[in-house]
């Protein structure tokens, strides 16, 4: 009898244990293949609330473990890597947001989902990077405070120029270090290929864009242009993904070794199969 590889004990485990495995799409291509559901951090909240199961694990960072329980507060939600930050989110804290409301009653506080549960507890509204322009349209204040993504909060001033921003001076120190150098020397090597970007880019790097959008828009606009080759401005977990899952198109990942969030690679096939057993013997007793 061949023995299990530890991909398959993890699979045969969490469907013994009914556990279902969420991973964003920045993990490793290992972890990828043994999840139950993939997506963006919004996409894995929504998926999550709809899952007839009372465990999850999510691989992942933080925040996004948090998003998931805030949405599933009946479900025990793990996070497979609890070390795994995201270097964004805690760059603004609630005590601050609290001392900046009671100075300034006139203006709403936009948070962005990449922040910790704390800090959304003193937000008025929450948003994702797909939806915090219709949001910020929606609200009936002409102040916005918009926390802490500066260069998503730039792209979302820019989108609404009738809405007076202030912006927090934070940014995603993975996504910030892209220049409109990186993206010309991508366009240089590959002249076909159109070029789309995460809105965390800078404002020089996203106004060189044919579509700016979070992970799960990315993809989309990817598969809907079957006949393009596309340069991918955003962590290379999801160059990874769709290289992977189709192959014959040409998807080429900009600034490769900038684009790597190390806080998103911490999971490990043996981290998740160590949570993945300790999370099934609470579960027994
Ligand atoms: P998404 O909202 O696209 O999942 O982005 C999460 C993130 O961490 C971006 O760097
Ligand atoms: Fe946070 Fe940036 Fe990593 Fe996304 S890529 S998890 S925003 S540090």
């Amino acid at each position: 009898m061949t023995s299990q590889t530890k991909a398959e004990k993890i699979i045969s485990e969490k469907k013994k244990r009914g556990i279902v495995i969420l991973a964003h799409t920045y993990q490793m291509p290992e972890i990828i293949d043994v999840a139950d559901i993939t997506g963006d951090s919004f996409k894995l909240s929504q998926a999550a609330e709809k899952l007839d199961c009372d465990t999850v694990i999510v691989c992942g960072v933080r925040f996004m473990a948090e998003t998931v329980k805030m949405l599933s507060p009946e479900k025990r939600v793990i996070l497979a890597a609890p070390e795994a930050k995201c270097a964004m989110a805690e760059q603004v804290g609630p005590k601050e947001i609290a001392e900046f409301k009671a100075a300034n009653p006139d203006v709403t506080v936009c948070a962005y989902i990449n922040t910790t549960s704390a800090l959304k507890t003193e937000a008025d509204v929450c948003v994702t990077s797909s939806s915090a322009v219709n949001i910020c349209k929606k609200l009936n204040t002409a102040k916005i405070l918009f926390v802490p993504d500066k260069n998503l909060g730039s792209f979302v001033k820019n989108a609404l120029p009738e809405k007076e921003f202030i912006l927090w001076d934070g940014c995603c120190p993975i996504h910030n270090a892209l220049t409109a150098e990186d993206v010309k020397a991508a366009k240089a090597a590959h002249p076909d290929a159109l070029f789309v970007v995460h809105p965390e880019a800078p404002a020089e790097v996203v106004a060189l864009a044919d579509y700016v959008g979070a992970t799960s828009g990315i993809i989309d606009f990817c598969l809907n242009k079957t006949d393009k080759e596309v340069i991918i401005g955003t962590e290379v977990g999801v160059c990874d993904y769709l290289s992977q899952k189709y192959p014959d198109r040409g998807f080429y990942q900009l600034a490769a070794d900038k684009l790597i969030c190390p806080d998103m690679k911490f999971t490990t096939l043996d981290c998740l199969w160590r949570r993945l057993r300790v999370t099934a013997a609470r579960k027994s007793f």
